[in-house]
């Protein structure tokens, strides 16, 4: 059957699973998947590209001006472009993780982002995992996961993550990026990661992707008198 077209917001630390979660529920429930890490991830590689942001994460204030004249947006489903150029490996390096969280505290970046993902998601039926998206870019969003998982689980991941692509991290390094992360994006004062009073928070260390995947299902048919609520696996209502 085909759930009512809503909007679904999934928000949680590094390296949860969040987007993994979220195309999941994009593949087996018809909505569009939208990345909005990876709009902050594009906007860090822009400004390293530009030289507008130094090694010890200065930030030149032209990059407000300059974020005009950038374009980025997807494309063949969930690839980020910037132009015409595929970005999406570019962004995923460790030298853009450890320059995103600081580029994403920035207020007017954060206005662009924001409208840029409420252009994206015009037509509806999306799902989209972010740290801000249940409290700050669509509150409303029927439906709000708060993911959270082990640190050394997450880092696992993360570690495991880039050396499929080709790199070679230090377990240590991931790690401290990660828990770094974590501080900034918990502690910056525009739209902090925290979840939403009305989000169900699952922590999906001891999970696996089917398990994960009937969750979100049996939430999704709970919330909309389809199902009884899901069976709990540290999911939570308030
Ligand atoms: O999910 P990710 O690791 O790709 O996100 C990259 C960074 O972008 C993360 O450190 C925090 C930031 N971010 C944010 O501040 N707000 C969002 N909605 C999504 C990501």
């Amino acid at each position: 059957m085909r759930f009512p077209d809503i909007t679904i917001a999934i928000d949680g630390f590094s390296s949860t699973g969040k987007s993994t979660l979220a195309r999941l529920i994009a593949q087996h429930f018809d909505f569009l998947y939208l990345d909005s890490g990876a709009m902050y991830r594009g906007v860090t590689l822009f400004a390293r590209e530009q030289g507008l942001i130094d090694p010890d994460n200065t930030i030149d204030p032209a990059l407000e001006a300059a974020l005009k004249t950038l374009d980025l947006h997807f494309g063949q489903g969930t690839v980020l472009f910037m132009g015409t150029r595929n970005i999406e490996k570019q962004i995923r390096t460790m030298e853009v993780s450890s320059q995103v969280s600081p580029i994403a505290a920035v207020p007017y970046v954060r206005s662009y982002v924001d409208r840029r993902l409420h252009e994206f998601s015009a037509a509806g039926r999306v799902v989209m995992d972010g740290r801000d998206i249940g409290t700050t870019v669509f509150p409303d969003a029927e439906i709000k996961i708060f993911m959270t998982a082990r640190p050394e689980v997450r880092a696992q991941r993360r570690f495991d993550e880039l050396v499929s692509k080709g790199e070679n991290p230090v377990f240590e390094e991931v790690m401290n990026n990660l828990l770094e992360r974590d501080y900034i994006d918990s502690h910056r004062e525009t739209s902090p990661l925290r979840r939403a009073e009305d989000a169900f928070e699952l922590d999906n260390s001891e999970m696996g992707l089917t398990d994960e995947i009937a969750w979100a299902e049996g939430l999704i048919r709970g919330k909309f008198g389809l199902l009884d609520a899901p069976a709990n696996n540290g999911g939570k209502a308030e």
